[in-house]
């Protein structure tokens, strides 16, 4: 009987990659279900063919919708996939939507799942992905933990399944690219120079969804006149569009999505990210590249106490102020990246132990 792995966004497939790779080296057997929750080439199989996935057994092609619509239609059509297969467990990769629909199928007849990125916290009860990891952890029979804060989140908690910290998927990812990350020419191609520019994204539902918000966020970019570089997701660009809101002629410029090493890439080359998402704060942190997050709370708290991580909330006064301190500080805190709470880059290696073990 084989396992398991259900994905749908472009993180999941990016925490899941290390997994897939490092189970066919020791021999055991996963099979990719994809949701469909992100169909776009550049959201979904560009990270696919980067990382030399297998091909998804399935796509239940669920595409976008409300929360209840694609929760709901994930849980139906995967239900089917299940009964008709029994996979011996189902592994969880993050907290989209295709996550928790991911787990509440199998739960719901009885086959066991693993949830990876367990214990992750914000403690923003209004934020989507909060209520989803919950929920998951609650049902998971293995936690794969990434850090020990995530463990200690999981205790306080008190869940019922066995909690291994493992150390970071997404950080043995970044570490097995990093010669593509450094030889990737994505830099002349935009026509950027290293160390010029800053790096922003922000697809959360709550920074772009709301108008005013969201021209908040930029116009504070805007007034800072920092040369900004934006790669955006087609949610941002959708409620751009809706808005007539246009940055043409502007210090922030907007570029389509990117794959996995042309984003580190810039990353790497960067002054500084301003971001909503919650894995490029992790990764900025590995590229030693100071971040603003532009949400109240964060997951990765550590990164915020070594003092590598600012929140500023989507106030604009907030996110100007960051601006420059970041500027002014810049060595000092370049010299901050020393202790990573986030493994040894081999958590993969771990996990497919523990599976092995369990099967
Ligand atoms: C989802 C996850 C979020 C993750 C993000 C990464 C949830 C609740 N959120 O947010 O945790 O950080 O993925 O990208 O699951 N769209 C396209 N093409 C696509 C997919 C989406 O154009 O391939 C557009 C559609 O207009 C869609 C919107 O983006 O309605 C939002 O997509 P959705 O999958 O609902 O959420 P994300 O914002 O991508």
């Amino acid at each position: 009987m084989s396992i398991f792995l259900i994905l749908g966004t472009r993180p999941q497939i990016i925490k899941s990659a290390p997994i897939v790779l490092e189970s066919s080296k020791q021999g055991l057997d996963i099979e990719i279900v994809h949701t469909g929750q992100h169909y776009d080439y550049k959201l979904s199989q560009v990270f696919l063919e980067e990382f030399s996935l297998p091909d998804p057994v399935i796509n239940l092609d669920v595409g976008s919708g409300s929360h209840a619509f694609q929760t709901a239609e994930i849980i139906l059509r995967l239900e089917k996939v299940l009964m008709a297969n029994r996979p011996s467990l189902v592994i969880v990769p993050g907290d989209a939507n295709s996550a928790l629909a991911g787990g509440l199928a199998p739960v719901k007849l009885g086959i066991p799942i693993a949830h990876l990125e367990a214990g992750a916290r914000s403690y923003e009860m209004r934020m989507a992905e909060e209520i989803n990891r919950r929920l998951l952890d609650h049902c998971s029979d293995i936690l794969f933990a990434p850090t020990v804060n995530c463990k200690d989140n999981l205790e306080k908690e008190s869940v019922m399944g066995r909690i291994h910290v493992t150390g970071d998927t997404m950080f043995d990812v970044f570490l097995r690219f990093q010669e593509e990350v450094d030889g990737c020419n994505v830099l002349d191609q935009i026509g950027l120079a290293p160390n010029d520019y800053t790096l922003l994204t922000l697809h959360r539902a709550e920074n772009v969804d709301d108008a005013k918000r969201l021209r908040g966020i930029l116009n504070a970019i805007q007034d800072s006149k920092l040369n900004t570089i934006f790669p955006i997701h087609p949610r941002t660009k959708n409620r751009m569009e809706a808005q007539k809101m246009s940055l043409e002629d502007t210090n922030i410029r907007v570029i389509e999505p990117l794959g996995y090493v042309e984003i580190l890439s810039l990353l790497k080359n960067s002054v500084m990210l301003l971001t909503d998402s919650g894995g490029l704060q992790k990764e900025a942190f590995w590229s030693k590249t100071p971040c603003i997050t532009i949400r109240e709370r964060t997951e990765w708290l550590e990164t915020v106490q070594i003092g590598v991580n600012k929140l500023t909330g989507s106030d604009p006064d907030r996110i100007y102020q960051a601006i420059n301190e970041v500027k002014e500080r810049y060595d000092e805190i370049k010299n901050r990246f020393e202790f990573n709470p986030f493994g040894d880059g081999k958590s993969s290696i771990k996990i497919i132990k523990i599976l092995k073990e369990i099967q």
